[in-house]
């Protein structure tokens, strides 16, 4: 494994957090303090309302936006949904797909993941896809399975040519806002299931140059020890993302 070949990802996911005039005061504090740190790439995805604030906010930063679901349609009658073109029109560059808050409360299943990753794809979204085994699967020895087979079918009809803007964040449900988070060795050993599934679909080469990320409890205190882990190319961090100081822990972390 050559981890030099990819970049390092650092992309908070603040769920349902912030208003627009609060997205404005937290990405103005972060601006000047990441400024310098370079040896990562820096998202945020912020809820839907948050976007327009947050892109003013960043804009000639190092900090890219981007949103936690997208619709499959390109436009119609889908009430309280937004498209991939909104999303871009309003300066998104990134989108979380497939999050297990999405599968667990409103209903996604891998077929609908896939519909909403390729038309990310298509519209020129880069895609933050999701993957993750429950306590029980973990506990019942099925993480690898589990996560392979996410993968697949998340990924069905996705060209390798596209695969450049996808990144998959490793997240075990067991480990999201719970405080438990998974030990570098697992998060390794998982992330590297994730990889060799990759290879199996698209070659090597696309496995070893694609950015695969561990969230789920991450925090100022444990990125450093997951991000020195070879098959750990970033972070996708909840709670720990709405504090500026703590976000520029785990950024300062991937440098
Ligand atoms: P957490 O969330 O860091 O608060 O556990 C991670 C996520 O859900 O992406």
């Amino acid at each position: 494994m050559n981890k030099a070949k990819r970049p390092v990802v650092i992309a908070g996911n603040w769920k349902m957090n912030n208003t627009p005039a609060k997205t404005k005061a937290l990405i103005s504090e972060l601006v000047p303090m990441v400024k310098d740190k370079n040896g990562c790439d820096i998202v945020l995805c912020v809820p839907f309302v948050d976007i327009d604030a947050a892109v003013k906010a960043s804009e000639g930063s190092n900090i890219k936006i981007g949103a936690q679901n997208v619709h499959f349609a390109p436009s119609g009658a889908y009430t309280g949904e937004v498209s991939a073109e909104m999303l871009k029109e309003c300066g998104v560059e990134y989108v979380i797909i497939g999050h297990s808050e999405r599968r667990t409360y409103f209903g996604e299943t891998d077929a609908t993941v896939n519909l909403r990753l390729k038309a990310a794809l298509s519209a020129g979204l880069k895609v933050i896809l999701c993957v993750g085994e429950v306590k029980d699967e973990r506990v019942n020895g099925i993480t690898d399975e589990i996560v392979a087979m996410q993968t697949k079918l998340d990924l069905l009809g996705v060209s390798a040519d596209d695969m450049k803007n996808v990144i998959i964040a490793y997240e075990p449900v067991w480990a999201i806002g719970t405080g438990l988070t998974a030990t570098p060795e697992q998060a390794d050993e998982t992330c590297g299931v994730i990889r060799k599934t990759i290879a199996g679909l698209y070659g090597n080469d696309i496995a070893e140059s694609t950015v695969i990320q561990y969230g789920g409890s991450m925090n100022a205190k444990n990125a450093a020890e997951l991000l020195a882990k070879v098959n750990v190319d970033g972070g996708l961090i909840g709670g720990a993302s709405l504090k500026a100081a703590d976000f520029t822990v785990i950024v300062d972390a991937a440098q």
